[in-house]
């Protein structure tokens, strides 16, 4: 059996993690960024900044561990809501992480891709994160997803649409509609769903996120805020989910 190490980059420690019942996919609600910076007395966009390290160095770990799809909640549907200028700080970060980290991911052979309405975010957020879709498409190791724009329940009634759509036009019959059909109408279409769910920043729920992938996860949830999260307390979620017994229902 392989045994991964990471080491810290603010220590020496190294940290093992057997590499058997490893997840597949890891999707993260990467939360607390505002209280990180409240904390500190500084504005909340302080806190949205400093997450992008805690993104390379998540991303980074999950490259080493050979997980195969990272799924970042990054902006959601609700999250227009905010004051203006959170929501411009916000949707200025992927183009910034990509301009300084694209080589990074290219050189550790990562795919980036996104899910959600990205039709409808400023011009500089697609075309960025479109560029950094075409470079690495060809990549085939950690699929990194950016939920962008991303709400569940949008996703939910948009794929019913499309169903609909498809009956009307014969090209479905409604017999064939089963749960691997309906799934193959969502961004996450011929992923597979979430072994484990992390969330960070001590809120218990789910915030509209992938509520129809998340349905068979294992949820691990901590109180350290984004901005602090490390690789030790990624490990600690795999080790885990590492002894939790998946059952779907069984017994
Ligand atoms: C939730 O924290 C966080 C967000 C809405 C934004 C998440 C974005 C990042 C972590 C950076 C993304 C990086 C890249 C590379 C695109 P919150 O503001 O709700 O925190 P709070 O609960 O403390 O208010």
């Amino acid at each position: 059996m392989k045994i991964p190490f990471i080491n810290h980059n603010h220590s020496d420690e190294s940290i093992h993690i057997s590499h058997d019942h490893i997840p597949d996919h890891i999707a993260i609600i990467m939360d607390g960024n505002g209280r990180w910076a409240q904390k500190r007395g500084m504005p909340r966009v302080v806190g949205h900044k400093e997450g992008i390290s805690t993104v390379v160095k998540i991303v980074n770990a999950a490259v080493k561990c050979k997980i195969k799809v990272l799924t970042l909640y990054t902006f959601s549907t609700e999250n227009w809501k905010r004051p203006k200028p959170e929501v411009d700080t916000i949707l200025k970060l992927p183009k910034q992480f990509l301009q300084i980290y694209l080589p990074e991911l290219m050189a550790n052979n990562v795919r980036i891709k996104t899910i959600g309405d990205t039709s409808h975010l400023p011009p500089h957020t697609r075309e960025a994160v479109q560029y950094a879709v075409e470079r690495t498409r060809d990549n085939n190791g950690l699929q990194l997803n950016f939920a962008l724009n991303y709400g569940g329940r949008q996703e939910i009634l948009n794929a019913m649409k499309e169903v609909f759509a498809d009956i009307t036009d014969a090209k479905l019959s409604i017999d064939d509609v089963d749960e691997d059909a309906f799934s193959s109408y969502l961004y996450t279409a011929g992923l597979p769903d979430p072994d484990l769910l992390i969330r960070t920043g001590g809120e218990k729920r789910l915030s509209n996120y992938l509520p129809w992938q998340l349905a068979y996860t294992e949820f691990w949830f901590t109180d350290v805020l984004w901005p602090d999260f490390s690789e030790k307390e990624f490990i600690q979620a795999l080790e885990e989910y590492r002894l939790r017994k998946r059952r779907y229902g069984g017994l």
